[in-house]
């Protein structure tokens, strides 16, 4: 697999929005529809409203696929699970700047750790929050809904964060990938991938759509 850059676009499908009665097939059609990464949304019922799956969950997929395993963890305490999250075959980790955690040792230990080390602030975080990290991510991820839910409606007012996170990368020389994650289809992937996003997570969108590989074609070309 040839790693992405941050000039690649990329779709990675949510695991969130498939049927989990059967996810090992579902984790297949995604792969058959052409996703690039999937994403895992890790949810503690705590930093978010929502309970969703653990380090077993990313380790099954891992066990049985070879797809790049882009893991979201919205988790109060990311620092006391990371090793957990790593061991079950990430290849990236995100956590969110708002957590309660070291941030700078936590993106140094997933590094430490040969992920790559993701960070992500919510759609009310300011950019501000991320800059003193940028030499220490692989990928920023700007939250366009508030984090806990799939299927919630695109939040356009991040747009301008996104254009100037894109701006900021452009200044300092980054090659962190932008990434953006709730509310996708191919219609706010054209604006937010204009706005300079590259890692495009999409789940209602491409599992409930009817035709997945269409769905992933049209949010890849937007
Ligand atoms: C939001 C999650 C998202 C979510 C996206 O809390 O981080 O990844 O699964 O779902 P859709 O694409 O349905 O908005
Ligand atoms: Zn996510």
């Amino acid at each position: 697999m040839i790693p992405k850059t941050c000039r690649d676009r990329v779709v990675a499908p949510s695991l969130l929005a498939a049927d989990f009665s059967r996810v090992g097939e579902e984790v297949s059609r995604a792969i058959r529809a052409g996703a690039d990464w999937l994403h895992l949304d890790v949810m503690d019922g705590h930093f978010v409203d929502n309970i969703s799956f653990g380090p077993a969950m990313v380790q099954a997929v891992h066990e049985t696929n070879d797809i790049f395993l882009d893991v979201h963890l919205m988790i109060s305490r990311p620092d006391h699970y990371l090793d957990r999250f790593i061991a079950a075959g990430s290849d990236l980790v995100t956590v969110h700047v708002e957590a309660e955690h070291d941030v700078a040792a936590t993106l140094r230990r997933i590094r430490a750790a040969g992920c790559q080390a993701g960070l992500a602030i919510n759609p009310a975080t300011s950019l501000e929050t991320v800059k003193p990290h940028l030499d220490a991510i692989d990928l920023l991820l700007c939250m366009t809904v508030v984090p806990g839910f799939g299927g919630q409606a695109f939040m356009d007012e991040v747009l301008p964060k996104i254009r100037a996170a894109a701006a900021l990368r452009d200044e300092t020389g980054g090659e962190w990938h932008i990434e953006v994650d709730g509310g996708i289809d191919a219609a706010t992937a054209a604006s937010c991938a204009a706005a300079g996003a590259n890692v495009l997570v999409a789940g209602s969108s491409t599992f409930r759509a009817p035709d997945m590989a269409a769905a992933v074609t049209s949010i890849r070309n937007a």
